[in-house]
C-alpha cells in the first residue's frame, strides 16, 4: 500500500501544529497518509510546490506567507477561496489540476457555533483588523446571518476599501467610530497578538454576555483573551480550535472523511497547560 504525501508550507514552520494534528487525524480514521511541515518562503514557493505535485503529493496546507500566492497557484478555485483572495487547501484532483480552497473561515464557524455553541444568528458581531485573517472569515460570518458585522481597523481607510470590495455586506470604520451599542461577539483578528499587543478597543464595547475570541493562540492566553476575562467575557477564546477545525475540513477535502475535532482539541489544549 502507497502512503499518500501531505505537507504544510510556509515560513517560519518549526513550531507548526499541522502535522501533528493531521497525523491525530489519520490514526482516528485509519488512512494510510504521511503529513510534514516543510520550511518555505514566497521565493521559493513556486518552485516548491510544483516539485511537490510532480512528486507525487496529493495535498498542501499554506500558512504565514503563502495564501495570496497560493491563491495565485491554484488552476481552479472555490468561491470562499475566491472571496478571501487566499487559499490555505491546495488540492490534487483526478484531472491532475491543483483546486485552492479556504478553510479558515469555516473552521472559524464551527469551532464557534459546534465547539462552543455560541449562536451567531441575529447577534452584533465586530471584527477587529481588515487584513488577510479578516478577509478569510467574512463570507462564512455574513452566511450566519448575524444582525450586523462591523470591520474595525487602525487604517480606517482599509476597512472602507473591505467593505466596498464585499459590496456594503458590512460596514468598515475605525477603532474611533465605536460608539454605537455593544456587541454579542468581539473577534479578534489583528495580527496585535503576536507581539502581545492590544488593538486600542474601548471596555464598553463588550455586551453584558458578550463573547471575545481571538483567532490567534499561543501557550499562554493572547492579550486580548486576556482583555475579554477582565471585561468578564462569557467565554474569552483563543483560535487553537478554528486551528483544529480548518485542518479537518481540509482533512476531509483531501480524503473523503471527516475526523472527530474534540479529541484533538483537548490534547492540544492539555498540552499547552503542562
Ligand atoms: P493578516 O494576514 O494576519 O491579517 P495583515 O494582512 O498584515 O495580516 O493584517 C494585519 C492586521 O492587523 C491589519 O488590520 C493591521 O492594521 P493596519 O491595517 O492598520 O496595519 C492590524 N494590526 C497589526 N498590529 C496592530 C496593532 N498593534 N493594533 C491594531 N491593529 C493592528
Amino acid at each position: 500500500m502507497t502512503t499518500d504525501k501531505y505537507a504544510v508550507f510556509g515560513s517560519p514552520i518549526n513550531h507548526s501544529k499541522s502535522p501533528k494534528i493531521h497525523q491525530l487525524f489519520a490514526k482516528q480514521t485509519g488512512q494510510n497518509l504521511e503529513y510534514t511541515a516543510q520550511e518555505v518562503n514566497a521565493e521559493s514557493f513556486a518552485k516548491s510546490v510544483t516539485d511537490f505535485f510532480v512528486q507525487g503529493g496529493k495535498g498542501l496546507n499554506c500558512t504565514v506567507p503563502l495564501k495570496e500566492l497560493a491563491w495565485q497557484f491554484a488552476n481552479e478555485k472555490t468561491n470562499r477561496a475566491n472571496s478571501a483572495k487566499a487559499v490555505n487547501t491546495l488540492i490534487k484532483q483526478a484531472d491532475g489540476l491543483i483546486l485552492g480552497d479556504n478553510t479558515d473561515g469555516v473552521g472559524l464557524v464551527r469551532d464557534l457555533t459546534l465547539n462552543h455553541e455560541i449562536e451567531l444568528r441575529g447577534k452584533r458581531i465586530l471584527i477587529l483588523g481588515a487584513g488577510g485573517a479578516t478577509r478569510g472569515i467574512i463570507s462564512p460570518l455574513l452566511d450566519e446571518k448575524p444582525e450586523c458585522l462591523i470591520v474595525a481597523n487602525r487604517t480606517v481607510e482599509k476597512a472602507w476599501e473591505l467593505a466596498i470590495e464585499f459590496n456594503h455586506s458590512f460596514s468598515g470604520c475605525g477603532f474611533d467610530d465605536l460608539h454605537e451599542e455593544p456587541f454579542d461577539l468581539i473577534l479578534n483578528a489583528t495580527s496585535a497578538s503576536l507581539s502581545g499587543e492590544l488593538p486600542p478597543i474601548s471596555q464598553h464595547l463588550l455586551a453584558k454576555n458578550g463573547i471575545c475570541y481571538d483567532l490567534a493562540y499561543g501557550n499562554e492566553p493572547t492579550a486580548f483573551v486576556q482583555w475579554g476575562k477582565a471585561q468578564n467575557a462569557r467565554q474569552s477564546l483563543d483560535g487553537l480550535g478554528m486551528l483544529v477545525e480548518q485542518a479537518a475540513e481540509a482533512f476531509f477535502l483531501w480524503r473523503g472523511v471527516r475526523p472527530e475535532t474534540k479529541a484533538v482539541i483537548e490534547l492540544l489544549n492539555s498540552a499547552r497547560q503542562n
